[in-house]
């Protein structure tokens, strides 16, 4: 799949702008700060109908605007389609086809899109919340319906949590409602879980050769689930929903006591083994590169064969982070298949093969130029 045409307005520091894009290769060259990863968030706000870079669209919204649009048209089976999205302050927007899309599981997934930036080093290196959003973020773009579970389960989650605040109050009050949510809290819990796992061993399938081959044959990549609750990927959905009920009796007191949900998808993280040593405590700043580049670039196959269709790859500031074999690598993987997007402060330390053919484009203060 790729994008056609594309067009802002009032986006960030873009008033309005509309370009044509290249189905291989566009590389997008500016001095800082003067809007290529505005660009790229917009490709990726337009999929996924928020940014990577932060969960308040007002952000988005032009500094004096009343609303923000991006309009895009995708072709993918042979088939071409308008995607829109608008950002007010009221809210936001999303039509398919023309259609608005009330729930955003009727949308993300229309346009598939893999994003690398510098700040995916923290896939490896940070806090577990990154981790959950990339697995939940990937699954979701793939299968639409997991992010249907997952609203249901933080809305049972926030109301269970606040019931445990009132009995954290008042122990001795009446617990049944506490049951009913515990009862809906686990059933969209077993789904997640369920769904990871499966989207775990695909992952891992892809990962695995990949980094292998980034490494030159020196490193074997492996991913474990980290879960709260005692579950694995050999258990079917009853036995994981077994566990879950025994784990809630097991920690009732404790979540009483403490005012919280203690265990459940939302407290459950990955971990990255490099050669059975964990990349998070143990990797190198080269290693955690590599893995993170290698899960990036799994996922575009995993996509790929999940959905039919290669997904659209955004690399904003990261192809010069590369050394030149990492670099000739991804290149490589992608070329002819993958409509690329490649943001870069210079052209140099970046010479490759693939880059020849590419479009591209020179930004300056919200502006762009075509490079005939
Ligand atoms: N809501 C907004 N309205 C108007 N301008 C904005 C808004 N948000 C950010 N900007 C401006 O956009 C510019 C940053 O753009 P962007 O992050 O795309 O830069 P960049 O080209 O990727 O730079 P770098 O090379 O440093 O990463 C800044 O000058 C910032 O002030
Ligand atoms: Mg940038």
């Amino acid at each position: 799949m790729h994008i056609q045409e594309l067009s802002l307005r009032s986006y960030r520091n873009y008033d309005q702008l509309s370009l044509t894009f290249d189905h291989t290769i566009n590389v997008i060259i500016g001095e800082n700060a003067q809007g290529k990863t505005n660009l790229m968030e917009a490709i990726y706000a337009l999929a996924f109908t928020r940014s990577h870079r932060t969960p308040r669209d007002k952000e988005l919204i032009q500094w004096d605007a009343e609303y923000a649009k991006i309009k895009g048209s995708v072709f993918k089976r042979n088939r071409k389609f308008p995607l829109e999205i608008v950002f007010s302050k009221k809210g936001k927007k999303a039509k398919l086809n023309h259609i608005e899309q009330k729930r955003l599981s009727d949308y993300i997934g229309a346009l598939n899109v893999v994003m690398f930036a510098p700040e995916d080093l923290n896939l490896v290196k940070g806090s577990p919340q990154v981790r959950r959003r990339f697995i939940d973020m990937e699954i979701g773009q793939i299968q639409p319906r997991y992010i249907y579970h997952l609203g249901q389960f933080q809305k049972v989650l926030k109301q269970r949590n606040h019931l445990l605040k009132e009995l954290q109050r008042k122990p001795k009050a009446d617990r049944t409602m506490l049951y009913v949510l515990t009862d809906q809290l686990i059933e969209h819990a077993v789904t997640i879980v369920e769904r990871r796992f499966k989207f775990l061993r695909l992952l891992r399938s892809w990962a695995a050769p990949i980094h292998k081959g980034i490494s030159r044959n020196l490193e074997d990549l492996e991913i474990a689930y980290d879960a709260s609750v005692k579950v694995s990927e050999e258990m079917d959905l009853e036995t994981i929903r077994t566990s879950f009920e025994e784990k809630f009796r097991e920690i009732e007191s404790k979540e009483v006591e403490r005012g919280t949900t203690l265990a459940g998808p939302h407290r459950d993280d990955l971990v990255f083994f490099v050669n059975g040593k964990d990349v998070q405590t143990y990797g190198s700043q080269g290693q955690q590169r590599t893995t993170a580049l290698s899960l990036k670039l799994a996922e575009i196959e995993l996509i790929h064969s999940e959905v039919g269709e290669y997904p659209i790859l955004l690399l904003d500031d990261v192809l010069s982070e590369l050394d030149d074999y990492r670099q000739s690598h991804l290149l490589h993987t992608i070329q002819g298949k993958v409509q690329t997007f490649v943001s870069t402060t210079s052209i140099e330390g970046i010479e490759h093969e693939a880059l020849k053919e590419a479009e591209i484009f020179h930004v300056t203060d919200g502006a762009i130029d075509v490079q005939k």
